[in-house]
């Protein structure tokens, strides 16, 4: 080897960790560039201070309603207000049923629920443990065991698939904080032609003393539940203050 290219082989191998570098920079850039999916959320910087700053489909996601309102739940006037038996009734569940109750809170529903679907059972789905924990203490203190508390996460419901009838969800949708993949993973677990009640205080109405991101009109719930593949059935009116909206999931999809 002459001394120039003796010197030109030193250089190449010196630069050799660079390029090595170069390429694993590289290398791991590309696949976090092809796995960025383009998502359904947007966040804006401007929002109601009642909101996560998150919007889906036009609408702002509202903050959750943290356990402390545990109370509130069961105050003495919902009686009144939001006619808990009357929507039990206009469930038409059968007693063998198997009823999800989605942001159960309390289980304000799952243990009315319960006296109807004897055979069946209440799955009373929460994402605060606080919650779940009053759940747990009213069971053991009304001795109903067919209330059964399941832990869900932000994106998921954890449900088992193919597995339930009735899946409700009252004052809750709007403050789902991922509401698509939350209602795919209810979708999921639904029985095929498995229906879906959504309760939601009437967006449409100035006069419902209730934030407006806690409220949702019926063409933007109906909107947001087609994305998922859900088919509207009926919208009933026999309460003060909320719409009553039932959905469907098709027996096929
Ligand atoms: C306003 S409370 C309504 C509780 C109950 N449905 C009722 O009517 O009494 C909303 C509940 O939904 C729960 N929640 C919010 N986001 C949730 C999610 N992604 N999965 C499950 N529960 C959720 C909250 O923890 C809270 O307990």
């Amino acid at each position: 080897m002459t001394g120039l290219n003796r010197n030109l082989f030193l250089l190449a191998l010196a630069a050799l960790p660079f390029f090595g570098y170069q390429q694993a920079q590289t290398g791991a850039t590309r696949p976090a560039q092809q796995s960025a999916k383009p998502t359904v959320y947007e966040t804006r910087a401007d929002h109601d201070p009642d909101g996560i700053g998150k919007f889906y489909m036009g609408r702002e996601i509202a903050h959750v309603m943290g356990y402390q309102g545990a109370e509130w739940l069961e105050r003495p006037e919902r009686i009144d207000e939001e006619r808990p038996d009357q929507v039990v009734e206009q469930m038409k569940l059968k007693p063998t049923d198997v009823v999800a109750d989605v942001g159960a809170g309390t289980g304000y529903f799952s243990f009315r629920i319960s006296r109807v679907v004897k055979q069946g059972k209440v799955l009373a789905v929460d994402i605060q443990p606080e919650m779940l924990a009053v759940i747990e203490k009213r069971k053991e203190q009304l001795k109903v065991d067919n209330v059964i508390a399941v832990k869900s996460e932000e994106t998921e419901a954890k449900l088992p698939d193919n597995s339930v009838d009735v899946a409700l969800l009252v004052d809750v949708y709007h403050e789902f904080s991922f509401p698509r993949e939350m209602m795919l993973s209810v979708v999921k677990a639904l029985k095929p032609g498995g229906r879906v009640v959504q309760i939601e205080y009437r967006g449409e109405d100035p006069d419902v003393p209730i934030k407006r991101l806690h409220k949702m009109t019926v063409a933007q719930a109906r909107k947001e539940m087609a994305a998922v593949g859900l088919v509207w059935k009926e919208t009933k009116n026999f309460l003060p203050q909320q719409h009553f909206i039932v959905y469907e999931k098709p027996s096929r999809q």
